[in-house]
């Protein structure tokens, strides 16, 4: 980890603000971006007090040309060893609403698909030219499942699953890897809206540790909390039908 540049989208909330910390230690310079100030900071404050230079970006990461242009310059500045790109936004239709508002589609897309798989794209290329580097793409479990209740929310993460392995695949020749994390239920405000039971919640933290701890390790799949491993390759065997017939009584 020593001397290493870190750099976290959806740094002043949830996994990621967990992520920094999971991350900070004296050499480490951690780029830390979000949108609300005062959260960034927080998390960039716990970050200096663990021995790390954390330095806070906040802005729309749904300005995607912004987003790229704003990742070249912090590349260009102090070249990016590991990105983690993080930041997401959940969403369910509500039980009143024949289907999720075209904006809140576009919303849920942009910020969970778009901006990661171009800011993914863009770095790629510069750790290519180095020979170096780790890309992390934060999908979830929904990924598994066609949710009546997100579709859109589930959709962005399966898209963001097969665009870690594309990618990964096509990377691994130039030493780039690319990481894929699959969150079950973690302890952040965005899991709190949930109503629904949450099987095996974990501790934003704690989950943070471990992934930080396989990210070292360069795994290609980071499933938290363990039990999620199991529930998502028995997914992965099931027959399709047998998933749908189960998600449409959900
Ligand atoms: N918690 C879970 O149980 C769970 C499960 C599966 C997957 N995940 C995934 O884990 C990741 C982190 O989620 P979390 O639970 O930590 O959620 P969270 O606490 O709600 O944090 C989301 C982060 O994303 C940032 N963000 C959202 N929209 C943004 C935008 N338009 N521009 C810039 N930043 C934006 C937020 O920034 P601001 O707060 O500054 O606006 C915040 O830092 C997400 O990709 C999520 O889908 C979480």
């Amino acid at each position: 980890m020593a001397s290493k540049t870190v750099l976290i989208t959806g740094a002043s909330s949830g996994i990621g603000a967990a992520l920094a910390r999971a991350h900070a230690q004296a050499g480490a310079t951690l780029l830390l971006w979000g949108r609300d100030d005062q959260r960034l900071d927080q998390t960039a404050a716990q970050c200096r007090a663990l021995g790390a230079v954390a330095l806070t970006q906040s802005f729309d990461l749904r300005d995607v040309q912004d987003f790229v242009a704003r990742l070249a310059a912090a590349d260009a500045a102090t070249p990016i060893d590991l990105a983690i790109f993080n930041a997401g936004l959940g969403g369910t239709v509500a039980k009143e609403d024949f289907a999720e508002a075209p904006q809140t589609a576009q919303a849920i897309a942009e910020v969970n698909f778009v901006a990661p798989v171009a800011g993914a794209s863009a770095l790629a290329g510069a750790m290519a030219a180095r020979g170096r580097g780790q890309i992390v793409l934060v999908g979830s479990i929904s990924e598994s499942y066609p949710l009546p209740m997100a579709p859109t929310y589930a959709a962005s993460k399966a898209g963001l699953r097969l665009f870690a392995e594309a990618l990964g695949l096509r990377m691994k020749r130039f030493g780039v890897t690319v990481s894929l994390v699959s969150p079950g239920f973690i302890d952040t405000p965005m899991s709190r809206k949930v109503t629904e039971p949450k099987p095996f919640l974990m501790d934003a933290d704690k989950a943070a540790r471990v992934i930080a701890r396989k990210i070292a390790a360069g795994a290609r799949v980071i499933v938290v909390p363990w039990q999620f491993t199991v529930v998502r390759a028995f997914t992965d065997i099931l027959p399709r039908a047998l998933v749908r017939w189960v998600m449409s009584r959900a």
